[in-house]
């Protein structure tokens, strides 16, 4: 028999040339096109599956959806990402509002910077390696959070930002 489908993990994305993926409406479709669209699609084919496993009286499921913190508030310096990205992690929390009646959990997953294959060669302040991303997921499955930041120190910044009037927040350098 086969195995029952316990966890989903979503984390597949592309970052890009902020400038080009502007620029370039090619490679602006290509941004949207991972990012939302393929998360999206693949997201409720996942819904989909894991909600008939329950209803044959299997286990759950839960869905890990890694967005970041550039959807909570699109910024001019990676707009492109930063939009395509929000618009995954709407649909993201969205799908785990529509899933919680069936007992499905959709964890959405904030990083900000993180060292890894998609940002060699760029520096950002609050920077973090993978594991740290891993080890607040692992924390944050414990609890019924729908969303974790990581750093942590994110959710209060990101507070303050997301309530920032245009003015100020398009005069800040990140
Ligand atoms: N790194 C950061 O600072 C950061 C911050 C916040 C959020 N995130 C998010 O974290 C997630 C993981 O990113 P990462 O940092 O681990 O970057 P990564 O190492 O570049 O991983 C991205 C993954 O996406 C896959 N992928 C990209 N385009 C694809 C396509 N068209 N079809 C199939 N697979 C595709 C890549 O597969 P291949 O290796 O086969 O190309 C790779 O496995 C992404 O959703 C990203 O948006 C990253």
């Amino acid at each position: 028999p086969q195995e029952p489908v316990r966890t989903v993990i979503i984390a597949f994305g592309v970052l890009g040339d902020p400038e080009a993926a502007w620029q370039d409406p090619r490679r602006t479709r290509a941004m949207f096109t991972v990012n939302t669209t393929a998360a999206a699609s693949i997201g409720a084919l996942v819904a989909d599956a894991l909600r008939a496993q329950r209803r044959g009286g299997g286990p759950a499921g839960r869905i890990i959806a890694v967005s970041s913190v550039a959807a909570e508030r699109v910024r001019r310096s990676n707009f492109v990402y930063g939009a395509s990205k929000a618009g995954m992690d709407g649909f993201f929390i969205g799908l785990g509002q529509a899933l919680a009646p069936e007992h499905i959990r959709v964890l959405v997953v904030r990083p900000g910077f993180v060292r890894s294959a998609m940002t060699v060669g760029r520096r950002a302040g609050l920077a973090v390696d993978p594991d740290r991303v891993a080890g607040a997921v692992v924390r944050a499955l414990d609890t019924d959070r729908a969303v974790v930041r990581v750093p942590r120190i994110f959710t209060p910044l990101m507070a303050i930002y997301r309530n920032l009037p245009d003015r100020i927040a398009r005069r800040l350098a990140f």
